[in-house]
């Protein structure tokens, strides 16, 4: 099969969307960018999803200055009660709880006054029904990855957050690696020359217990952690964009089950190319790779290591990344580094996801990731599984910008 029949299909896809939207009145082309949001004294907050990765959040939140969770929901009543005695712990005044059923967030979003729902919910089915319904209600919202498992719910995401003028954020908690923000700072610098190719790859051995508890999918199956910094580093959205990708899946003679190791390259509109690995059924070390290759220079952070030509000691050999933290680190990570290693996991970057969306809304700043991140992002999964299916056939990606990825600017070196 062709690059052609890949275009064709897509095409359907992307009728399909545009029927969606017609039949909403709305039309596909020319529908308003989301615009930035008046700056808020106090963030008042709806918890959706009081789980491990919702316990983390909220911890996070109840730290931060300017913020008070007014609402928390879990289809368990005890875990509505332990995020309400989290809160209370914190000082604030006891939220309203929901757990009526697995639709009370809806209740939630309509009923409560908020600035921001934010959604830790598994399994991934409710994350688009629950960022829609925060929008939809007039509420900002943040989605745990992914933030949507099909090509309509990307699109869906998109729609509402241009109808509503809300934002949508993924908390693509790996943006904010210490190691992701000093090669970033490297890159705008110019370090690397230009940049050429990226590797990465969900890498973090799970078993046979699904990462989504949700269906059978040959496909990428969590590809934002690795993209999410990939995406930023390339300005995906912003003067570049994802165009095609190919996918192939390991799987032995099983067939028909989760892939357990799925290959997938993307190529992107200014010539470069991603490598992207999605490899969590079979025994392994933890490695998300993030290998950036310019026309100067590479770094490893499998290796940990980098070689710069003309600036590295010893010709095409590797040295240690050490000393380029003294030269490079973020800024970011300058002023708030020793506080996020001390509050939140992941190395510090759960801190930094959550106090730079927090920032974001407090001063009226644009969030670092938006609606067209999370959508773009969250595609790979159907998109690979699409081109799986087709014998490894080149999948376009849609454009959720609707073209302005042309003149929106890189999201540049983020001030702290
Ligand atoms: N960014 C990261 O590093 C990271 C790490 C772990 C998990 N995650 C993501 O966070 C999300 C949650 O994962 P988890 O590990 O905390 O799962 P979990 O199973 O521990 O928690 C999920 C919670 O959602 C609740 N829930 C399910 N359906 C609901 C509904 N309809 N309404 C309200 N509550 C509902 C469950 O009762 C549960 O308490 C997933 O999207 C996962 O992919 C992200």
């Amino acid at each position: 099969m062709t690059r052609q029949h890949g275009r064709r299909d897509f095409l359907k896809i992307g009728a399909a969307a545009v029927t969606t939207l017609s039949i909403r009145g709305k039309p596909l082309a020319g529908a308003a960018a989301v615009v930035k949001a008046q700056a808020l004294d106090k963030v008042r907050i709806g918890m959706v999803g009081i789980g491990s990765r919702g316990t983390v959040l909220l911890r996070i939140l109840l730290g931060l200055e300017g913020v008070e969770v007014r609402a928390v929901c879990d289809i368990i009543e005890d875990r509505v009660a332990k995020g309400q005695g989290m809160v209370t712990a914190a000082g604030q005044p006891r939220p309203k709880g929901y757990s009526r059923s697995e639709t009370d967030f809806k209740r939630l979003c309509e009923t409560e006054e908020l600035d921001l729902v934010i959604n830790a919910v598994r399994p991934w089915k409710w994350h688009v029904p629950i960022s829609v319904a925060a929008m939809t209600a007039g509420k900002h919202t943040a989605t745990e990855v992914p933030a949507a498992e099909t090509i309509e719910g990307c699109w869906q995401l998109v729609e509402t957050a241009e109808k509503t003028n809300k934002y949508c954020v993924i908390l693509e908690n790996c943006c904010y690696f210490r190691n992701v923000m000093l090669v970033h700072n490297m890159l705008r610098q110019g370090l690397f020359g230009e940049l050429r190719h990226c590797e990465a790859g969900y890498q973090h051995y799970i078993g046979y217990g699904r990462v989504s508890g949700d269906k059978v999918r040959t496909a990428n199956a969590y590809p934002t952690h690795p993209i999410g910094p990939v995406a930023q580093w390339m300005d995906i959205n912003r003067g570049n964009r994802f165009d095609y990708l190919v996918s192939m899946s390991a799987d032995g003679t099983r067939g028909n089950r989760d892939a357990d190791i799925n290959t997938s390259l993307i190529r992107t509109v200014n010539g470069q190319t991603v490598t992207l690995y999605y490899d969590t059924r079979l025994p392994r070390p933890y490695d998300l790779i993030y290998r950036v290759q310019g026309t100067k220079g590479i770094y490893s952070a499998t290796l940990d290591k980098i070689y710069i030509e003309g600036r590295s000691p010893k010709r095409n050999t590797w040295e240690p990344i050490d000393e380029y933290y003294k030269q490079y680190e973020h800024p970011l990570w300058k002023t708030w580094g020793e506080k996020a290693l001390g509050r939140g996991g992941h190395g510090g970057a759960d801190w930094m996801t959550i106090y730079r969306l927090i920032r974001a809304l407090q001063t009226g700043a644009a969030p670092d990731i938006d609606v067209y991140d999370a959508a773009t992002w969250s595609c790979i999964t159907p998109l690979s599984e699409q081109s799986v299916a087709r014998g490894s056939s080149p999948v376009d990606f849609p454009d959720f910008t609707r073209g302005r990825w042309r003149t929106a600017s890189p999201i540049g070196i983020i001030g702290a």
